[in-house]
């Protein structure tokens, strides 16, 4: 419950619930109950900002489907398992992604986050392939030599913020899965200045302010970023493109994958290949990034799951390096990844547009509708998980823990839209993680406790550890 407000939807300054600057027929109230706390002008804003996850866990105590305000805007919120699940796959045709996916088309590009309707279903079809599961056996030699060359720097006995080290390393590994040749010095230049400009824009976009930025004169530091490092991005993937076309070879990358699309379905232009190479930076660096951070938080603290990895990669790797092959005997460590991505989903708050008129949860929803729904909300749920605070990577250990939480456990979304790297996320991440940990034991650095930052993905802020040396 947020402070000054009581249960039944009414603020106890008697501010208005309903109705706000702008209405339009989307913006028109419906059915489902106003979440207690909106105040005039900012709606629910101030408690978002204060606390979002609080926000959001708290939502279902108000019903199934509620309505907030971030701003002017009126929000649907989806708190139930079963209309998540409504919303994502029987009624998946009647929404688009949203006005956060309209906000980030311009300096992002249109690749397939934000592509709506048969534009989304044909590119999706098209790039299906490049993420099958031989094409990434390929992808994961890559992903355990980085790893385990960035992590044998790390001296034991010493001290790392392991934030800045990981990302570095999920970009390395980015790079050179798109591309077989990633040292080519334009293109670095060119992500490094076009990534500054995409996290502007994707703070901007998530602002509450965002709903105000066209009819408000914002500073500078709220206006939309400038389009140059997108055009220069844009400009040295075209010549990268341009000389893959030429000579049609298949570099064993995800670009040659993306230039082979054709058949029946057509094929991807030189521009949407662009824009899908953007879009595979946007959405594959920050999610894996936060959500390795977060495994070496969790296990940092716990020295009992720590030795369960240890005795498990002693008997099956017995030493040696990883590969794709050994990930199936390595049940612990996936569980302890499960977990982690059910305490922390990276991507804690997804979001939907009506296109058409659709009954969802019994509330009526006119073209434009916005409705959001966190995964956050969903994993911390007691009444769909015990203790749902505690790090418990056993609870998955029960041999119909996955099939119970079809519909309440979505750190890769799930239906039509369902993340199309997943099966990427987890060769990286379970390679990453082994290479972290097989030769060393991570302890918590530092008395300053890890904060976790609420933008885009959910990730921590810092993350002090100390490594110290295993016997062999
Ligand atoms: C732990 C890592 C990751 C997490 C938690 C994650 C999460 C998600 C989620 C929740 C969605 C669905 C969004 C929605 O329904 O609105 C999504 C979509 C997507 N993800 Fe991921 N993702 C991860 C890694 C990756 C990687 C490594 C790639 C590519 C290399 C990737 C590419 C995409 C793309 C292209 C989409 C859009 C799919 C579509 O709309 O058809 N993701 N991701």
């Amino acid at each position: 419950m947020w402070p000054g407000t009581t249960r039944t939807g009414r603020s106890r300054s008697g501010a208005r619930l309903t109705g706000g600057p702008g209405d339009t027929v989307a913006d028109a109230p419906t059915g489902a109950p106003v979440a207690p706390g909106r105040v005039p002008l900012a709606g629910h804003a101030p408690w978002i900002h204060r606390d979002a996850l609080r926000f959001v866990r708290e939502l279902r105590r108000h019903g199934p489907v509620t309505r907030i305000y971030i701003g002017p805007r009126q929000v649907h919120t989806v708190n139930s398992p079963e209309i998540v699940r409504e919303l994502l796959t029987v009624q998946a045709r009647a929404f688009d992604k949203g006005a956060m996916f309209d906000a980030l088309r311009e300096p992002l590009g249109d690749g397939l986050i934000t592509a709506a309707g048969d534009r989304h279903l044909h590119h999706r079809r098209l790039m299906q392939p490049a993420f099958h599961h031989e094409r990434i056996a390929g992808y994961a030699r890559i992903m355990s030599e980085r790893s385990l060359a960035r992590a044998a720097v790390w001296e034991p006995g010493t001290t790392l913020d392991l934030v800045p080290e990981i990302h570095r390393l999920t970009l390395d590994i980015l790079l050179r899965t798109l591309f077989a040749d990633p040292q080519d010095p334009e293109l670095r230049t060119a992500v490094r200045d076009w990534l500054s400009v995409k996290y502007h824009a994707m703070r901007l976009a998530l602002s509450p302010l965002h709903a105000w930025a066209e009819r408000l004169p914002l500073p500078v530091g709220w206006r939309p970023p400038q389009p140059g490092p997108l055009r220069r991005l844009v400009a040295v993937q075209h010549r990268i493109v341009e000389t893959y076309r030429a000579d049609g070879r298949d570099r064993g990358d995800l670009l040659s994958m993306l230039l082979a699309t054709g058949g029946p379905d057509g094929s991807l232009t030189d521009a949407e290949v662009t824009d899908e190479l953007i879009t595979l930076f946007l959405a594959g660096t920050g999610t894996v990034s936060a959500s390795l951070a977060w495994a070496l938080y969790e296990i940092s603290r716990r020295p009992d799951v720590q030795r369960r990895i240890h005795d498990e990669l002693d008997t099956v790797l017995a030493g040696r390096p990883p590969g794709i092959e050994d990930l199936p005997a390595l049940v612990h460590t996936r569980r302890v990844l499960t977990e982690v991505l059910r305490l922390h989903p990276p991507s804690w708050l997804l979001m939907r547009r009506a296109v058409r008129p659709v009954t969802l949860g019994g509330v009526s929803l006119s073209p434009g509708a916005e409705v959001f729904f966190s995964p956050y909300a969903l994993h911390h749920d007691p009444q769909l998980y015990e203790n749902p605070d505690d790090f418990e990577p056993e609870r998955w250990s029960h041999a119909d823990a996955a099939k119970s939480s079809r519909h309440t456990y979505l750190p890769f979304g799930a239906g039509s839209r369902l993340c199309i790297g997943e099966d990427f996320a987890w060769t990286e991440l379970m390679l990453a993680l082994v290479a972290f940990t097989a030769h060393r034991r991570l302890t918590p650095a530092g008395s300053t406790p890890v904060r976790a930052l609420v933008g885009t993905v959910l990730r921590p802020d810092r993350l002090p550890l100390t490594a110290h040396a295993r016997p062999s």
